[in-house]
């Protein structure tokens, strides 16, 4: 297939990172599934349209659709391998699942076009959801999580991003979309900081002001980076891109935590490596300062599928 064929990706799947993000969780009203297909598409295009407007400002988004719910908009066709978010707990480790209809991501490096279009978004859906929940993002000093390390250093680079993140010719209807999960973790700050410099770093797996990683040998089995970095059995690294963001206020802060990739099974290995850890009592504890609030699991589609099933 060349580049004609090639759906058109919702360009927020693979934008690079920006300032700012809203975040907003809607759930359907039932009975109502034939104006939501069509405005699901409007809202798309919609948001395509303004990456182009507002490029000078690096707007980007998708929408997508959760998994539960996936069946009762799309009751013809379902990506191959969409499944509920794997929810999990081991010991005092939890990944729930709380599950949505719809997930609009905006990011843009402007705020105020950002609110613009939420709003925006908001009332094209309106009638057919509830906003169930919302968050906003931004970026922290130099893209460091609240934790202080820097967080993205080892997502793909440049066209690597779309090998990760789309699905490609296996499930011809899907391709150009994206399995996405999501999981809002709240960190307990205060315990974190309380930490000397040199315990955190071990914790992540890299040293925090200057971020770099640690030597294989030094990697605890219990830091972050131990936990997540995974072969398959031919020894190439099973990869997601992380589009996550620091989100949150006083009262509550952490991590918006946003995987897209290709297939939702490197996710997966992941949270289990990081929650049930590597069958010899190793497990995470970056997970002792912080709490999966969230998890929930969508399918993002190219404009074309929304286009063709919305019309
Ligand atoms: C790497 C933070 C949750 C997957 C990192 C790094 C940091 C970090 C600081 C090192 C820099 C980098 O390469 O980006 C966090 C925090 C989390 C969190 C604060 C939650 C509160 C997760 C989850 C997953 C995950 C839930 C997957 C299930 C990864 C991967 C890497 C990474 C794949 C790159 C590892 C490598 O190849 O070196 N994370 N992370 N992270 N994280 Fe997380």
């Amino acid at each position: 297939m060349d580049n004609q064929d090639m759906p058109r990706e919702q360009l927020g799947v693979c934008a690079e990172g920006n300032l700012h993000s809203v975040y907003l969780m809607f759930n359907a009203v039932d009975g109502e599934e034939a104006a939501l297909r069509a405005c699901v598409a409007s809202v798309a295009q919609y948001i395509y349209e303004l990456s182009d407007q507002y490029a000078d400002s690096a707007f980007n988004g998708f929408i997508a659709i959760g998994a539960n719910y996936w069946g009762t908009l799309y009751p013809e066709a379902r990506p191959a391998l969409l499944k509920p978010f794997p929810a999990m707990e081991a010991g005092s480790r939890e990944a729930p699942a709380i599950e949505f209809d719809l997930f609009v991501h905006l990011r843009c490096d402007r705020f105020d076009i950002l609110h613009l279009v939420a709003n925006e978004v908001a009332q094209m859906l309106e009638d057919l959801v509830e906003l169930v929940d919302e968050e906003r993002g931004f970026r922290f000093m130099d893209s460091r999580d609240l934790t202080g390390f820097v967080d993205g250093t080892e997502n793909p680079r440049g066209r690597h991003r779309q090998e990760v993140a789309l699905v490609a010719d296996g499930d011809p209807l899907f391709r150009g979309g994206s399995y996405v999960h999501v999981q809002k973790f709240a960190h307990d700050l205060g315990k974190w900081h309380r930490l000397a410099v040199k315990r955190q770093e071990d914790i992540i797996g890299r040293t925090k002001l200057d971020n770099i990683e640690y030597a294989s040998a030094d990697k605890p089995l219990t830091s972050h980076i131990k936990r997540v970095n995974l072969k398959d059995g031919d020894g190439n690294s099973l990869e997601i891109l992380r589009q996550s963001m620091p989100f949150g206020s006083v009262k509550q802060q952490g991590l918006m935590f946003i995987s897209v990739c290709h297939t939702p099974r490197h996710f997966e290995l992941m949270l289990q490596s990081m929650i049930q850890g590597d069958g010899a009592g190793n497990h995470d504890h970056l997970l002792h300062f912080t709490k999966a609030m969230t998890g929930s699991s969508f399918f993002a589609p190219s404009l074309d599928f929304m286009a063709s099933y919305g019309a």
